[in-house]
């Protein structure tokens, strides 16, 4: 039964090193359905990383690219040469932007390609405190649905939110269209500097399709342990 929910579990590798990433993840095979790859690593150990580590899982790009169409069309054509299992975009960087990475990114897929595009709708550490001083009156999960819905009519395939908002985002955009979703807490686990968190059995009822999971298997004393109490939790919503 295991080996269905680890198809749906992502490993944030938010390490400081190329070998400490690299420790991780060999000790993580078979283990997780996905590695993701996010600014910390990247910026350390860049575009070999990812080749290395695409010989133990599928990798997750998560750069969260945000700025002008042209700059983001680009960059994407870069990073696609990877081929990586998904990327990502932030959603706010506008319609235009979302529509021009999504161009990118199928035709990536009609010449052979595998990537799938994310957008990232409103970053699981903000709470309805935070937007406020943003300057943004809504409540995340209203501001996270909007996004959605504008992300799906822009032609990305799925969005990044809170599990607190995947069973909305599911009804408004279908089953097809993927919810990722970070802050997912183990029960009984610190929130750290995350604040929408859901527990990896609610993720899962919530109509989530990938757990991101990056502390609480990384800190651990022993990863493998933490990884199959996650899973345990996870098959508890089956
Ligand atoms: O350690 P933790 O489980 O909080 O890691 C969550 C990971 O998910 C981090 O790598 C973070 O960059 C990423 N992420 C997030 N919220 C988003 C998008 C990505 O926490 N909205």
């Amino acid at each position: 039964m295991q080996s269905n929910v680890r198809e749906r579990l992502v490993v944030a590798l938010d390490l400081p090193s190329a070998s400490e990433a690299m420790t991780m993840a060999r000790k993580l095979e078979g283990q997780v359905g996905m590695l993701k790859v996010g600014l910390e690593l990247f910026c350390v150990a860049g575009p070999t990383m990812v080749k290395e580590l695409g010989s133990i899982a599928p990798i997750f790009l998560d750069l969260k690219f945000h700025d002008i169409p042209t700059t983001v069309k680009r960059t994407l054509e870069a990073v696609l040469m990877l081929d990586p299992r998904l990327v990502n975009i932030h959603a706010q960087g506008g319609p235009l932007m979302m529509e021009a990475a999504a161009e990118v990114v199928r035709a990536h897929r009609a010449a052979g390609g595998r990537t799938e595009l994310l957008a990232v709708t409103v970053l699981t550490s903000l709470d309805r405190e935070a937007l406020a001083r943003l300057g943004s009156p809504e409540d995340p999960g209203e501001l996270a649905l909007h996004l959605a819905k504008l992300a799906k009519e822009c032609g990305c395939d799925g969005v990044v939110c809170s599990a607190k908002e995947a069973n909305a985002v599911r009804q408004a955009c279908g089953e097809d269209f993927h919810r990722l979703t970070p802050g997912i807490r183990p029960r009984g686990e610190q929130s750290m500097d995350q604040a929408r968190v859901v527990d990896p059995a609610q993720a899962l009822r919530n109509g989530a399709t990938w757990l991101v999971v990056g502390r609480p298997i990384t800190l651990a004393a022993d990863p493998v342990a933490a990884v199959a109490a996650i899973l345990d939790e996870m098959e508890q919503a089956l």
